[in-house]
């Protein structure tokens, strides 16, 4: 469910342009991917046994970041410096972005917000949403890179919670692939006109 409180976060807003892709290509996308309706449901049975562990989600991501000079510096001003104020309000909406991946609707609406991120990555709006002074752009070969360690470091939390080893691998696989596809959509600003 959208949060309105956070700061920058505005899936389902007005603003948000229609995104370049619609249903019918994310269904394509989906079965190329293998992401079945239990992908889905592995989803959404993980979103209970995260909830309530992600600040500690996120504190194992951002330290991945901050102990990676090649990832810290588009968090960071021209001199290299750190943008704590950035990192933070950029936090807020990541903590979202997990409980919106666990439950997803994959709507035209969910779509929409899947461009809009894409656009946060790229050049085209980095840095607006929280008027940061930083680098103009995440370059285009770390996004979908960062879905390894982003769902490597998920593990241990969707087993910490007493699912049996097989129920983890299934959430944890399905999570992958969300992971995937979503920095596939959040491509699409990265490619020439009518290469995606
Ligand atoms: C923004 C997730 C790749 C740096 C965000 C947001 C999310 C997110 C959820 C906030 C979106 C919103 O505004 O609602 C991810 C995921 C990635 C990924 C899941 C890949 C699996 C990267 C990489 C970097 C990065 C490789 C490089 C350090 C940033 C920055 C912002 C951001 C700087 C703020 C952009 C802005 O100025 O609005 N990311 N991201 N992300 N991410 Fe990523």
């Amino acid at each position: 469910a959208p949060e309105p409180t956070i700061p920058g976060y505005s899936l389902g807003q007005p603003q948000v342009a229609r995104a370049p892709y619609s249903e019918a290509d994310l269904a394509a996308l989906k079965k190329v991917m293998l992401f079945s309706d239990d992908d889905a449901l592995a989803l959404r049975q993980s979103k209970p046994i995260l909830a309530d562990q992600v600040d500690a989600i996120l504190d194992v991501w951002y330290g991945f970041v901050a102990s990676t000079p090649e990832l810290l510096r588009y968090f960071s001003d021209a001199a290299g410096k750190p943008d704590a104020a950035y990192l933070a309000a950029v936090r807020k909406r990541f903590g979202q972005w997990i409980l919106d991946t666990a439950d997803a609707n994959y709507d035209q609406r969910w779509l929409d917000y899947q461009y809009e991120i894409g656009l946060r990555h790229s050049r085209l709006k980095k840095n607006r949403t929280d008027s940061a002074r930083s680098v103009a752009q995440i370059d285009f070969r770390y996004l979908s890179a960062l879905t390894i360690p982003v769902t490597t470091t998920l593990k241990p939390f969707l087993a910490s919670k007493g699912a049996s080893p097989s129920e983890v691998e299934r959430m944890h696989a399905a999570w992958v692939k969300a992971v995937l596809l979503q920095t596939i959509l959040w491509s699409h600003p990265y490619v020439r006109d009518g290469q995606f």
